[in-house]
Parts: structure tokens; sequence; C-alpha cells
């Protein structure tokens, strides 16, 4: 049985401003996380992976403005709150953030402060949001330091972040992110700039919490092999936009997208013979020049006539939990419209 829905992203559109135009940047996103659910946001550079998890927890540059669509949230309380509709800044976000939604960034030792203690920055997230003393916090950080397998916390905690190694810093920002036990955690790249062990290990860590205090996990990259591992239901983003989502074994025993395709054609096999890496035909267009129709079809081998250039195809239902928006599977739609 499915569990309660708690984030429900619907047909979000939002471009920034510069001097060089307008830049269409999220063409229309939907996606939902249910509590306690793994899920993970894959896609090239530039597709809005990023932009899509600031636009939650409302960390988006000035420059940027969501022109339509909704981000609903439900708290632990059971209030549904419309994100695109709240201050940047001020109680109403700052109950959200850290004690509902929290983030784990990709650059783990820029996101801690060099001049404050580790011990420090925990209990400043504690204290923040939970009706504890100083000493409680200093006690609840020890724990969490010791929950995400940092040696001998008592000493660590009064450490500064250069004292410690990339892999340590990215366990203190995960202790961060629960510190207030979240109902969500958006993990953005979390193991991008650490060497492969560390990173198995991070990841590991990542998962084990989110099970263990049943905490809903976005967790974006572009790496398939990690959302393979990680994650029970996928999103495959393209040009800001999902083009094919579903549970992570049936798109990957059987992905439709001919972008999707393309994605796990790419990942580089130990086994067969030994070739030139595929890559994907062409470039990504621009975001100051959305392409009409398919936003894939500049790019596509699949093309199935001139709808695809002129038309957006809609989201099919090509199995259980299963989705594809391509005109390939378009008559799948017309069974469903008739079912
Ligand atoms: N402040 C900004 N002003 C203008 N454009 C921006 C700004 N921030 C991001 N963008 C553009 O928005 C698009 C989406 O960026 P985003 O960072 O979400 O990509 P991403 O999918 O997270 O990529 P990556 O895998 O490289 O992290 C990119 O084309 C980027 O250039
Ligand atoms: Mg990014």
């Amino acid at each position: 049985m499915s569990r309660e829905t708690i984030l429900s992203i619907k047909d979000l559109h939002l471009s920034f401003s510069s001097e060089l135009g307008i830049a269409r940047v999220l063409n229309g996103i939907s996606m939902e996380v249910h509590a306690g659910q793994s899920v993970g946001v894959v896609g090239e550079s530039g597709c809005g992976k990023s932009v899509t998890a600031y636009s939650i927890v409302k960390l988006l540059p000035r420059n940027a403005k969501i022109t339509s669509g909704e981000i609903k949230y439900t708290t632990k309380a059971g209030r549904v709150v419309d994100m695109t509709q709240l201050p940047n800044e001020g109680k109403d976000i700052r109950s959200i953030r850290g004690s509902e939604i929290s983030m784990v960034f990709q650059e783990a030792m820029s996101s801690l402060s060099p001049v404050h203690t580790i011990g420090n920055q925990i209990c400043e997230a504690i204290l923040l949001h939970q009706n504890v003393n100083k000493q409680e916090a200093r006690e609840k950080a020890i724990r969490l330091l010791t929950a995400v397998g940092i040696s001998k916390p008592e000493q660590r905690i009064d450490e500064y972040p250069f004292q410690l190694s990339g892999g340590m810093c990215q366990r203190i920002m995960t202790a961060i992110a629960l510190a207030c036990n979240p109902r969500l955690v958006i993990a953005d790249e979390p193991t991008t700039a650490l060497d492969v062990t560390t990173q198995a290990q991070v990841l590991r860590l990542i998962k084990e919490m989110q099970r263990e205090f049943d905490i809903a996990l976005i967790l974006i990259t572009h790496d398939l092999g990690v959302v393979a591992h990680m994650v029970e239901y996928m999103y495959v983003v393209y040009l800001g936009q999902v083009i094919e989502e579903g549970l992570v074994e049936d798109v990957f025993n059987n992905p439709c997208h001919p972008y999707t395709r393309d994605l796990m054609k790419s990942i580089p096999r130990m086994t067969g013979p030994r070739g030139t890496l595929f890559s994907i035909e062409g470039t990504v267009p621009s975001a100051y020049v959305i392409p009409d129709g398919c936003l894939f079809h500049t790019r596509c081998q699949d093309v199935v006539g001139s709808i695809c250039c002129n038309e957006r195809p809609q989201r099919v239902k090509i199995g259980e939990k299963h989705y594809v928006s391509c005109f390939r599977y378009m008559e799948n739609r017309e069974a469903n419209d008739h079912a």
C-alpha cells in the first residue's frame, strides 16, 4: 500500500532572467514523494535537478522566477503548504527548513563554516528547532556523530572542518541534516566530490539513516549506478521536464523513452567487448531557446513523425508504476483513456 504523499510538484515552470534573455530551465516538471520513500532524480548536467531542489526549499537566486505550477508539501502536523506561495525568508520557511525538509549538498567542505567547530554547527541546528538546553543539544550532537559513524565523537565534536577528511565532512553534513528529525532529506550529488570508497560508505550511511529514521529521500545524481542501488522510484529529467518515471527495476529492465535508453547505453560496462563508450547524439538545447514539440526531438533517433516536432507528448502509463512521455506510446494512452 502506498503511503501518504508528502511532496507533490505539479507542472512547475521556472525561468532565470539575465542580460542574455530568459532561460526556461524548468518546463513543467512534476513529481511526488511519499512518506519514507526513496526517490532518485537523474539527468544530464544542466537539466534542472538542483534548481528543482532549491525551488522546494526556497533557496533560489533572485533572478529565478516560478512562472506557474505548484509545490505542495504536507508537514508532520498534516498542514499542506504551497511552497511556491511562501516568502523566501521569515518564520514560515524557517519552520520548514531543517525540521521538516533538509538538504545535503555536494560540497560539504564549503557548506560547513570554517570558523565554527562541528559541534557548534550541529548544536546550532538543534537549538534553533528543538526545545532543549545547550547540554542536551551537545549530547544529541554526540549521538548523531556516533550514528553517522564518526569515531571518538566526544573529541571530534570540538574540532573544525579543516581537521577532518572530505568523507568525514560529508558525514557531518548528514548529521546536521538529520539533527532536527526531518520528514524529507534532499541529497544533491552528495558524494560526487569523494573518492569511490568513501562515496560508497557515505551512500550506505544515507540509506541506513533513511531506513532507520523512516525519512523520505530525494537523491539527485547523474550516476545511474547510484540510483540502481539507492532508491525505489526514479525520475528521468530532460530540459526541466520528467520524461520517464517508475520503479527502479521497471525503468532499468524496460527503459522506454529514447533518452532513458541512451542514458543506460552510456553506462560503462565491465563485461563484453571493449569499444568506444556510447554518447548521446547532439547537445542539450539551450534553455534560452526551448524547442517546440517534444523537448528531446532534436536529439532523438526514434522520431515517429512531425507530431514530435510540433506537440508536447503527454505522460502515458505503461506499467503498474511506470510512466513515459513519448509519442511512440500514444496508442497506450488511447487504451488508457478508454479504460
Ligand atoms: N543563477 C542562475 N542564473 C541563470 N541560469 C542559471 C542559474 N542557476 C542555474 N542556471 C541554469 O539552470 C539550468 C539548470 O541548472 P541546475 O543547476 O539545476 O542543473 P543540474 O541538473 O543540477 O546540473 P548538474 O548535474 O551539473 O548539477 C542550467 O542551464 C544552469 O545554467
Ligand atoms: Mg546540480
